[in-house]
């Protein structure tokens, strides 16, 4: 698709990769804990997001890699037949709706609980080290368990399942793309920053081997699926999950010029609008400019913004794309709503994670716009 040289706007298309986005308004990744049996998509899901297909691109929730993955309430997965064939039916309707869609892999690392994992073993981290704070598992509050740091041997598998999710995403179930998820303090942001990476094998230490697990997935998607359907997603500066680094600008510039030989299909980064939950916290660096210029293929934002945001941040440079997720559960149609200067719906906070099609697909489209 020839790219306009005129200063682009939310409905300037935009190619990700082998990926082609009529307009550049994106679904960000959000978790709805509304998955069914073995964790699988179900119908509802389906219809979600065939309802939200003329996003530019949607990114799906996050989706577990293998059976240590998990650290919520019925998220999907992405590693047994049964979610595979789950996810087809998801892509299908998206795809009928004229839409396109990338599923987020993650695995949630030390953000878990016993109850996740299988035989009730401890979650899996870079380090021997809890997150503050507590986790829901369904049941209650329950605070951060201490995980158990990986051998180095282990990595491998992890690093393999990473590559199997994204060739059932792509060849088994029609899906667009895979994004790999490396933000929001889930298992490979916890290897990228060394507030939770302290290892002292070919992983941990410098930043070179703290961003080598994250280098070994996309080597391995790469080979599966073609790096040109694999975004990344970062968040530098964010302390959701209880993050932090110590220097996160030279860090995530070095980690960010380790991505570029990849030629990925696009970099997503979270660095929250001032009042966002994601936004750096009172005095931290921001680092998303730098990463920008020092990325070398198609920048997505995200964290809280409004449409104005989105089209001076567009106008200016500092992304190519900007990812919305709030305003994309209560509005289904928001392309359409931003084009038509339309007012948007509230979304209710009481029905995001859980529950049934109420607060999921029964927030309805304009029915007509006037001219
Ligand atoms: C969440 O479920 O709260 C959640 C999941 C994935 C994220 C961030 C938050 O990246």
């Amino acid at each position: 698709m020839p790219q306009s040289t005129d200063t682009p706007d939310l409905f300037t298309p935009l190619r990700l990769g082998a990926i082609e986005l009529p307009n550049r308004v994106i679904m960000a990744p959000m978790t709805r804990s509304r998955a069914g049996a073995g964790n699988c998509p179900t119908e509802l899901t389906a219809d979600y997001y065939a309802q939200r297909a003329s996003a530019g691109l949607i990114i799906t929730e996050a989706t577990q890699v293998c059976d240590t993955a998990q650290g919520y309430p019925n998220t999907p997965g992405i590693h047994t037949d049964a979610q595979t064939h789950a996810w087809r039916a998801v892509a299908e309707a998206v795809h009928t709706a004229g839409g396109r869609i990338v599923t987020q892999l993650w695995h949630v690392g030390r953000i878990s609980h016993p109850l996740f994992q299988p035989n009730g073993a401890a979650p899996l981290a870079p380090s021997a080290i809890a997150a503050k704070g507590q986790l829901y598992t369904g049941a209650g509050m329950e605070p951060f368990p201490m995980p158990r740091a990986l051998e180095t041997d282990e990595i491998p598998a992890l690093v393999r399942h990473f590559a199997d999710a994204a060739k059932r995403a792509v060849f088994d179930a029609g899906l667009d793309g895979v994004e790999i998820h490396a933000a929001n303090g889930y298992l490979i942001d916890q290897f990228l920053r060394d507030r939770t990476n302290i290892r002292s094998d070919r992983y941990g230490g410098s930043v070179e081997n703290r961003c080598r697990f994250l280098l070994e997935i996309l080597e391995a998607t790469a080979h599966a699926v073609g790096a040109d359907r694999i975004g990344v997603r970062l968040s530098p500066t964010g302390v959701f999950n209880d993050m932090g680094d110590s220097d996160p600008l030279p860090h995530f510039l070095s980690i960010t010029q380790a991505l570029n030989p990849f030629s990925l299909a696009y970099l997503h980064v979270i660095e929250g609008r001032p009042g966002h939950h994601m936004a750096p916290p009172e005095g931290a660096p921001h680092v998303a400019a730098a990463l920008r210029a020092a990325f070398k293929g198609p920048f997505i934002l995200n964290g809280g913004y409004s449409r104005t945001d989105a089209d001076a941040t567009l106008a200016k440079g500092e992304a190519d794309a900007v990812s919305f997720g709030e305003p994309f559960i209560s509005n289904p149609d928001l392309p359409l709503r931003f084009r038509t200067d339309a007012p948007l719906a509230e979304a209710d906070r009481n029905s995001y994670y859980g529950g049934t099609a109420k607060g999921y697909t029964d927030y309805p489209a304009l029915e007509s716009v006037a001219a």
